[in-house]
């Protein structure tokens, strides 16, 4: 399963690029008016340091909008792919880009319906968010589990990310899963290297090698 870093917050990207480990990055509104920068500078900044798939937010607008300002993004850098809301427009503007042969990540997607729309339309990623249907008492697992029986069962090209990860236990369900990524916030990311076992194994060795 490939990692992802979820943030839009550079130096965070720069120090999980310099783990050798970082495949892409994904951000979204509201990661960018956490940093309080323009989204095109912010973007910018990223594609320097990861060589991946970035994928950047158009706003839900009107179709012409969102199209236009997909336009304008995908021109910067060829990592570029579009996130488009998971809506009846954004299914539309998802087919539109595809056929200009713009990458697009359909976002917000919570149900097995839903993402085939996404796959019918030639999405190039589906973002399904594990947290957000927890946080409500369904499963975010299970919902990894069944579109990639769907995406097998059919052939659909589109990768699965999974997103709205909250804890090491959603990276092991989406990898469990076979979810093609996981897209995992840098604060989950630092965790997963730790576990008491391991700190505690290191200070048995170094006392041994004093001895
Ligand atoms: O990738 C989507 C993610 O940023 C949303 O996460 O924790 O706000 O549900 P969360």
């Amino acid at each position: 399963m490939k990692i992802f870093i979820d943030t839009a917050n550079v130096e965070e990207i720069r120090e999980a690029a310099s783990w050798g480990i970082i495949k892409g990055v994904t951000t979204n509104p509201s990661l960018i008016a956490k940093e309080g920068r323009n989204l095109k500078e912010v973007i910018g900044e990223i594609t320097s340091l990861v060589d991946g798939p970035i994928s950047a937010e158009v706003n839900e607008a009107d179709i012409d909008t969102m199209i236009s300002e997909a336009k304008e993004l995908s021109k910067m850098n060829k990592n570029i792919v579009i996130k488009v809301p998971m809506t009846k427009d954004g299914i539309k503007v998802t087919k539109i880009l595809h056929d200009l042969k713009i990458r697009t990540n359909v976002t917000l997607v919570f149900s097995v319906p839903q993402a085939l729309l996404a796959f019918e339309a030639g999405a190039s990623f589906v973002s399904p968010f594990m947290g957000r249907l927890d946080d409500m008492n369904a499963s975010g697992a299970e919902l990894i589990e069944k579109l990639v029986a769907v995406k097998q069962m059919y052939g659909y090209d589109t990768e699965i990310i999974a997103a709205s990860i909250r804890n090491g236990k959603h990276i092991e369900e989406a990898a469990l899963a076979g979810s093609d990524i996981a897209t995992i916030p840098f604060a989950v990311l630092k965790k997963s290297f730790d576990h008491p076992l391991t700190t505690n194994g290191l200070k048995i060795f170094k006392d041994a090698a004093k001895k």
